[in-house]
């Protein structure tokens, strides 16, 4: 059922959810590893995760000894973490809330927003406040890391339609993109057993200097960008961008 924030996520994301079958393990374990360097994360500490899909991230820092607060809108997503975290014997906390209303304060020795769940919503007031809940939820001197796609990069590549095949399942994406308000418009067609469902969605997109000036309005400070999980210099080579900020010691 949808929450009072409803958008187009509340639809999208749990037909989305044959795409999380395009990143492989080996990818995902290199994040975490990234993650537990980056973010200084250590077993025992306390992780928050928002927007946590299906555990991805989640999954893999908690067998690490991590303590890890999953937060997430797509109910089948939560169920699905929950049921594959008990199955291993894993503690996760799940929480199931819109990442612009969460309220955690000082909680966490660090957290993240990762794999493209930013820009969500068409206020910018709204994609800050994203930032500012996270800069809140942690203690001082934690770190936050946001990663997201990196601007520079779809610029010089755009295309304005694009397909994957999952499994039995095809997606298909229709793009366009607003320059005035750096918004990806898209239409996806998700085909499966001969049954097509179209969903329209759109994501507010970020440079990194946007970003910089973003995180430094809601507090963050320490703000640095990489292009890779090797820590190279973000360009317009760079697919994703690995953003992070810290919340400083006194505050
Ligand atoms: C691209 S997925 C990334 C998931 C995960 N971080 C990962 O890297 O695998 C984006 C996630 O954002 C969640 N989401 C979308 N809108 C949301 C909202 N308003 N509040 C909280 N979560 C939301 C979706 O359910 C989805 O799990």
């Amino acid at each position: 059922m949808p929450l009072k924030d409803s958008g187009w996520w509340d639809d999208f994301f749990p037909a989305f959810r044959p795409y999380f079958g395009l990143i492989s393990e080996k990818q995902t374990n290199a994040q975490v590893r990234y993650i537990m360097k980056k973010l200084n994360l250590k077993p025992g500490m306390k992780f928050l995760d928002c927007a946590c899909g299906i555990g991805r991230i989640s999954l893999p820092l908690a067998k690490k000894g991590v303590r890890v607060t999953g937060v997430d809108i797509t109910q089948s997503y939560l169920d699905e973490l929950s049921k594959r975290a008990k199955r291993k014997g894993l503690k996760i906390n799940v929480a199931r809330a819109d990442m612009r209303r969460i309220n955690y304060y000082s909680e966490f020795d660090a957290d993240g927003n990762l794999g493209g769940s930013f820009g969500y919503f068409e206020k910018e007031s709204d994609n800050r406040l994203v930032l500012k809940k996270m800069y809140r939820a942690l203690k001082p001197g934690g770190k936050f890391m946001l990663h997201v796609i990196n601007r520079d990069w779809i610029m010089a590549n755009y295309q304005t339609r694009d397909w994957q095949k999952v499994a039995d399942t095809k997606m298909m994406e229709e793009r366009h993109f607003d320059y005035r308000t750096s918004t990806n418009y898209a239409t996806w067609h998700i085909i499966k057993d001969g049954r097509e469902e179209s969903f329209n969605l759109s994501v507010r997109i970020y440079s990194f200097h946007e970003l910089i000036a973003m995180f430094e309005s809601v507090g963050f400070t320490d703000i640095e960008g990489y292009g890779s999980i090797n820590d190279d210099p973000i360009s317009r080579d760079s697919v994703m961008t690995y953003i992070f900020g810290s919340k400083p010691k006194g505050k």
